[in-house]
Parts: C-alpha cells; structure tokens; sequence
C-alpha cells in the first residue's frame, strides 16, 4: 500500500484486543508515536462491550506514561464490522481477538486486513500480547516492551511500503 499524501487518504490502522482499555490504546499510542500523522492515522477498539466510553486501565496509563506516551485521553470502544471498510490493516493481540474480528469479515479483501501485532516482534517467537488484566505492573512492563519492539518493526515497514 502507497503512503498517501492527501490528509483525506491517509493510510489507517486499527488495533484490536479483547476490552480496548489495557493492550490495544496502548498499542494505539505508542505506534501513533512512531508514525508521521500526516499520512497515518491510528485508532483501537475491543470485541467486547464491556469498556465502551471508559478511558485506559490506570495501569496502562501509567505504563505509558513511564515511557512518554500519554494515552489517558483515549476512549473504549467496540469493533464492527464497518471497520473493515474505514481500516487498511488491522492488528489484533491475541488467538481469541483473531477469531472474533475474522467471525466479522465479509470477504477475503476484509481478512487480507488482518494480522498478528506480535508476528512483527520475528525472532522473539511470540505470537500473541498476552491479556495483563488479571495481572501485575509488571505485566504491564512486559506488554508495553513487546507491543513497542513490535510496534517499530511495523512503524518502519509502514513508512517504507514494505506492508
Ligand atoms: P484488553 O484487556 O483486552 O487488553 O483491554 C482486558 C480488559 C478488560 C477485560 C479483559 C481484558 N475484561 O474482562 O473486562
């Protein structure tokens, strides 16, 4: 895909995860960090419902905010189906969020869309950002430091036309 020059034609990304309050804004900021915003635009939902309208975890905050990247303002919502016509690629965190976003495609051109953040992350052999809700600060760190080694491999490739 070309970077597109014309603010109305920027090339958009999604990021997804289960409630939109822990992995994916944080993902949206720190990827939003990387990228020119005059020809990229950034935004991340949830499959479920139960965080429409809520602003991040505090922890997910807090693990942002630790490495200069505010994203308090940012507020749950849901992903539909329509996302596939707004976004040009989506990126999901884990099996159970591919699974939900694929239920939702209505074509091959929708499913070529999606992909694995985590596949960018290459030798580190992870598939998936595990969910750190149920866990610690320290679950959080390690969501922030895979979510940003994996978000500049796709920053970089983005920039390049290399995705
Ligand atoms: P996220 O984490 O998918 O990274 O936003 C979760 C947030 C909330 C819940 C589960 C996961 N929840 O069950 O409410």
């Amino acid at each position: 895909m070309k970077n597109k020059i014309n603010s109305m034609d920027k090339t958009k990304i999604l990021i997804v995860c289960l409630g939109n309050i822990c992995r994916s804004p944080l993902a949206e900021g720190v990827l939003r960090s990387k990228l020119p915003l005059d020809s990229f635009e950034v935004d991340s939902a949830g499959t479920a419902n139960y965080h429409i309208g809520d602003a991040p975890d505090s922890r997910s905050i807090a693990s942002g905010k630790k490495h200069g990247v505010d994203i308090s303002m940012l507020r749950g919502r849901q992903f539909t189906a329509y996302d596939f016509s707004v976004f040009d690629f989506i990126f999901v965190m884990d099996k159970s969020n591919y699974q939900n976003v694929i239920r939702l495609a209505q074509n091959d051109h929708d499913l070529r869309k999606i992909s694995f953040l985590a596949d960018a992350l290459g030798e580190m052999k992870k598939s998936e950002v595990p969910d750190p809700y149920y866990g610690k600060e320290a679950d959080f760190e390690k969501v922030y430091q895979l979510i940003n080694t994996a978000c500049d491999q796709i920053a970089q490739k983005l920039i390049s036309n290399l995705l």
